[in-house]
């Protein structure tokens, strides 16, 4: 299938996604005959002139893959798509046309110089809906507050963005390519001692990219800074070389992002550290192997503690067995975070809490608050899966004076804790046969 074909039948699923998403808001007293999807007004820090690196609001990618501000996507259910591309005449930017593209022939493709006049060109506005981050200048062509982002409409429009088109599959599996290729590239240079700054730049080149591009700040930890979960801080000499390395880091694709960790370990580890890194592994891969349709998300987390907890007990981090371990909750104090999200135009994707189409919420367990979906996974759902185990000491230092203390081998965890933590992600694709792996065949684990 060509690139435009994916894109058409694309457009396709998302008419029918849009016909829905406005039949459910008129069930519940808004009524509507279409959207326009605006992709952002770029924004200044306080005070200031420079401008704050510019994302497009994410329908509006989904929709059209322009990347810039100010665009704008007409759509009503069964027409052809109108995209207005916003072209400002101003000397101080580059007004050049951009090299024509392959979607281009399947919407009704034209030019402003402004978004006010992008949208005067598009007739009555009457009955449509504006979904994007500039509400004044929505109501500067007569979109009534009411029509801004109605809660109505983009329950179910952030519902269906969990699932994944084949071209939005496709757009994917480049930046989980480019993400693998970054990541091997700063595994060479974690291997022949480089700083963590030299990783990081290491793995933009490796995955084609320049600063802005990336769709979250690199994370790239030497050692004991593996145990926090959002490092960003790139260090130099003074930290090098380092015995292992976690790297968090991913690379965008017409606006579809990928999400990939590893952790490897270098000479001078203490080697359990590096079986911690193996049973992780392993891990990952069984978990992994259970998305498929029908299995409720938080399943796959708590089957997350459960390896964990058995991980810690092979490895006397903690003295008493799996099971009691997982009853007492002690996994917690190593494994933070929840097992992963949905991925998409954003990293984190939207919809993970929500009930069904038209809103709700259904919040995480109790025991794991930050669990980021509680949805079933259902054929096209695009999620990671990302275990860790971590020695961080602002979760277990108040764990020493607790009740839990007598089950914790505090002699391991001090041997350990230099070397940070361990985090394995890869990015998978629910389909009707199961788990798809999207990154295991560009970027090995640790074990292979
Ligand atoms: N890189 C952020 C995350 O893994 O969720
Ligand atoms: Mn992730
Ligand atoms: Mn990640």
């Amino acid at each position: 299938m060509t690139s435009t074909d994916l894109y058409r039948d694309h457009l396709a699923a998302l008419d029918r996604w849009l016909a829905d998403s406005l039949e459910r808001a008129g069930r519940r007293g808004v009524s509507l005959d279409g959207v326009l999807f605006h992709a952002g007004r770029e924004r200044t820090y306080h005070a200031d002139d420079n401008a704050i690196a510019f994302w497009s609001t994410p329908h509006f990618r989904r929709w059209c893959p322009i990347a810039g501000p100010e665009h704008i996507v007409l759509a009503r259910p069964g027409g052809r798509v109108q995209v207005v591309r916003v072209r400002p005449m101003d000397f101080w930017f580059d007004t050049s046309m951009p090299p024509a593209s392959y979607w281009e022939s399947v919407v009704d493709l034209s030019e402003a110089e402004s978004f006010e006049k992008a949208a005067e060109s598009l007739g009555s506005l009457e009955r449509i809906a504006y979904v994007g981050d500039a509400p004044e200048a929505a109501q500067a062509v007569g979109i009534d507050a009411d029509r801004i982002e109605p809660a109505e409409l983009m329950a179910p429009l952030d519902w269906y963005r969990a699932y994944k088109t084949p071209w939005e599959v496709a757009l994917t599996e480049v930046a989980v390519r480019r993400a693998a290729s970054g990541h091997l590239a700063g595994l060479e240079m974690f291997r022949a001692g480089a700083t963590e700054r030299e990783i990081h730049w290491a793995f933009l080149e490796g995955s084609d990219q320049i600063e802005r591009e990336v769709p979250f700040n690199t994370i790239v930890a030497l050692e004991e800074k593996g145990a926090v979960l959002h490092y960003e801080r790139k260090r130099g000499p003074e930290a090098a070389p380092g015995r292992t390395l976690l790297l968090d880091a991913g690379a965008s694709f017409e606006g579809y992002a990928s999400d990939l960790t590893r952790t490897w370990v270098g000479e001078g580890a203490d080697p359990v550290f590096k079986e911690l890194v193996e049973g992780v592994d392993a891990l990952e891969q069984e978990l992994v192997a259970m998305v498929a349709p029908g299995v409720p998300y938080p399943d796959i987390h708590q089957a997350a503690h459960r390896g964990v907890a058995q991980i810690l007990q092979r490895t006397g981090v903690v003295k008493v067995s799996a099971d009691e371990a997982m009853e007492r909750g002690l996994t917690r104090h190593f494994f933070p975070h929840g097992v992963g999200h949905h991925l998409g135009i954003q990293v984190h994707d939207v919809g993970g809490h929500q009930a069904g189409p038209d809103g709700g919420e259904v919040a995480p367990p109790a025991e794991y608050p930050l669990l980021r979906t509680t949805r079933p996974l259902e054929a096209g759902h695009l999620v990671t899966i990302e275990p860790g185990i971590y020695f961080n000491p602002v979760l277990l230092d108040p764990v020493r004076g607790s009740d839990d203390a007598s089950a914790i081998d505090w002699a391991v965890v001090d041997c350990l804790r230099p070397f940070g933590g361990v985090r394995i992600e890869d990015d998978v694709l629910c389909t009707e046969n199961g788990a798809r792996d999207l990154s295991r065949e560009h970027l090995p684990g640790p074990r292979e």
